[in-house]
């Protein structure tokens, strides 16, 4: 299988990424908000945001590498990397991670980066380690990194939660269409992302 860069790989996903049935993104979709909860006159700043699905429902700022999915979505949102990010340290309430972190290594650098810019939580979510998810757009692969949950946690965030999300009834549908249940029986038994909130 091919691999391209994340810049190179989410310009051409970006014209469909919302609309294609996805069992990933649907899970997420079914606990962030949740997770996240009300963010009413809080700053939240939306890392990786992608075509902005998260920052138009939390009122967030985002910031993405990818112009073309930027261009999808709201006005809210500047382009930049999670490495460097374009904010001043403490300015948000609420900083936010959505199945990104594979595509930035090391994974510790960004979470440090996450870190300098809250000053109240940081909340993640991202495929499960250790189980071969490949991160894919139609025959390509999109370059990423595995890595390991402790390198997750790093100095000055507290851990306050920690989910496992498995499939449900939602994704199992996907897979029916798709005609891949074999699938679906084969990665049901483990969870498919981790979800953790830590405080400043
Ligand atoms: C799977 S999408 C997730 C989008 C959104 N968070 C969501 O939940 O739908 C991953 C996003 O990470 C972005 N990305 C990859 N590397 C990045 C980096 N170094 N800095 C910022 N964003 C990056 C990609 O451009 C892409 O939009």
């Amino acid at each position: 299988m091919m691999t391209v860069s994340a810049r190179e790989g989410y310009r051409a996903w970006a014209a469909t990424y919302d609309d294609a049935a996805n069992p990933v993104t649907s899970l997420l979709n079914r606990h962030l908000e949740e997770f996240v909860g009300d963010t009413r006159g809080k700053r939240v700043v939306d890392v990786g945001c992608g075509t902005g699905r998260w920052v138009s429902r939390f009122g967030a700022v985002g910031v993405d590498l990818s112009f073309e999915m930027l261009a999808r979505g709201p006005r809210r949102v500047t382009q930049g990397d999670a490495r460097a990010l374009p904010f001043r340290d403490a300015c948000a309430d609420v900083v936010m991670c959505a199945l990104a972190l594979g595509y930035v290594w090391p994974v510790g650098d960004v979470m440090r980066e996450l870190t300098r810019i809250s000053r109240g939580v940081v909340i993640a979510a991202d495929l499960w380690p250790g189980v071969g998810w490949k991160r894919t757009f139609g025959s390509v692969e999109i370059e990423n990194r595995e890595y390991l949950l402790e390198e997750l946690d790093v100095e000055g965030l507290v851990l306050e939660d920690a989910r496992e999300l498995f499939l449900g009834d939602e994704e199992r549908r996907i897979y029916a269409s798709a005609g891949r249940m074999d699938l679906f029986e084969r990665v049901k038994r483990n969870p498919v992302l981790w979800m953790r909130r830590w405080r400043r």
